[in-house]
């Protein structure tokens, strides 16, 4: 049985999301209208989050000391890791110690912030299918691994990194020093160490939402949403759908990784699956253990949302992960380099039939910064992803 308390009193059910941006935003209200007690915990004041929360904190969360004192402070009955970026040993030591549990585990944060914790465990102990890969300290480390059987092209990635930050394709020799210097330059932390990945010419990509929640009979239950298709420029999501066309053999094959995967990582909540996809073939690309970027879209196609199912699997209750209706997103990004921005347009936006918006509510902006989403739903996904892309154009954002 599974109860739950009144905010800002004895009895309530406090959360605290560990990073509150758009998607912890989102969480956050889904979790309000269950009347848990929210902590919206950000490295600066205002994020999104932390305007929807019934308190806001603000911390360096990559620092193991300001990381624990604040959980202590809190006392907290769930931490939710929204962002990668986090003292995630202190975490599993916290949670070692009983003091608190993490979402889904401790061990998945720490596993799913580095892209080695996660694709070791994928490739060499799951025995999943993935691109060929090498991880590398050196200029000299990178070339050999390409030309020791790598090859042409590749992509480079820091270790710690994400959103493409860092991220570049080699098409031959002579990419090979600049791809390891933009590695060098846009890693979150400086130790300095790739992967490089052999180039998979997929035909297209999909996020499976996977979620991990307590059935009727007390024990977690696998459930799947309808997979999201999506198009990444530079690394970075701009456009998303569901749900993707897919061959049966395709989706049995992305449904067995998606469980193998998140079987291994445990826990309680959804997970976003990131999965290659070319003819009936699938290679497992990488995973979050929290709500997806793609998966925004599902704000406008699902009955619950992948927020609404994070929120409620983590707290122990029953998920349904159905399709309405197909529906997409398209991104808004800040087009300019300001805080304090406004948004031209909103009303012709959400003139295009069937459409939605969010806007985050970030206080700057930067040109390529992701601050707002248009949402669509249709009949069909090709109609869907013209109005969403059509409505975010429509979005003007401007100097205040
Ligand atoms: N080995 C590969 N072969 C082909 N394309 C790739 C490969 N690795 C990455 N990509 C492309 O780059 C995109 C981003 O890669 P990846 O997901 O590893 O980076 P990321 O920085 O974690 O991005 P995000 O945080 O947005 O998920 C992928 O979605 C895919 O489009
Ligand atoms: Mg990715």
């Amino acid at each position: 049985m599974t109860t739950l308390g009144t905010p800002l009193s004895p009895s309530a059910t406090k959360v605290m999301l560990l990073g509150s941006g758009e998607l912890g935003k989102e969480v956050l209200i889904a979790l309000q209208r269950l009347g848990v007690e929210t902590i919206a915990v950000d490295r600066y004041e205002n994020a999104p989050g932390q305007q929807v929360a019934h308190h806001a904190r603000t911390i360096t969360m990559s620092d193991p000391a300001q990381l624990k004192a604040l959980i202590e402070a809190e006392r907290p009955h769930l931490v939710v890791p929204e962002i990668e970026a986090i003292a995630t040993p202190m975490l599993e030591e916290l949670e070692a110690a009983g003091t608190v549990r993490v979402i889904p585990t401790a061990r998945a944060a720490r596993l799913t912030m580095d892209r080695e914790g996660i694709r070791v465990l994928a490739a060499e102990t799951l025995g999943l299918p993935t691109s060929p890969y090498k991880f590398c300290d050196s200029l000299q480390e990178l070339q050999a691994a390409i030309d020791g059987g790598i090859g042409y092209p590749c992509i480079v990635k820091p270790v710690m990194s994400s959103s493409g930050k860092g991220q570049s394709k080699i098409d031959g020799p002579a990419d090979v020093k600049k791809a390891w210097d933009y590695a060098m330059a846009g890693g979150r932390v400086s130790h300095g160490r790739v992967i490089v990945e052999g180039f998979i010419d997929f035909d297209y990509e999909i996020t499976q939402l996977t979620v991990r929640a307590v059935g009727a009979d007390g024990q977690i239950d696998t459930q799947f949403c309808e997979p999201i298709g999506h198009v990444q420029v530079s690394g970075d999501y701009v456009e998303s759908w569901q749900p993707m066309a897919m061959s049966t053999a395709a989706i049995d094959k992305s449904r067995q990784i998606a469980k193998a995967v998140t079987d291994n990582l445990g826990g309680q909540g959804l997970f976003g699956v990131e999965l290659f996809v070319k003819g009936d073939q699938v290679w497992f690309s990488e995973v979050s253990p929290r709500p997806h970027d793609t998966g925004l879209v599902t704000l406008c196609t699902q009955h619950q949302s992948e927020f609404e199912l994070h929120a409620r699997a983590i707290l122990g209750l029953p998920v349904d992960t159905s399709l309405r209706n197909p529906g997409a997103s398209a991104v808004i990004y800040g087009g300019v380099d300001a805080t304090g921005i406004a948004f031209d347009g909103v009303d012709e936006a959400l003139r295009v039939p069937g459409t939605d918006l969010r806007l985050f509510g970030k206080p700057e902006s930067f040109v390529k910064r992701r601050m707002g989403v248009a949402l669509a739903r249709a009949a069909d996904t090709d109609t869907a992803r013209a109005n969403a892309k059509l409505a975010a154009g429509k979005v003007k954002p401007r100097l205040a």
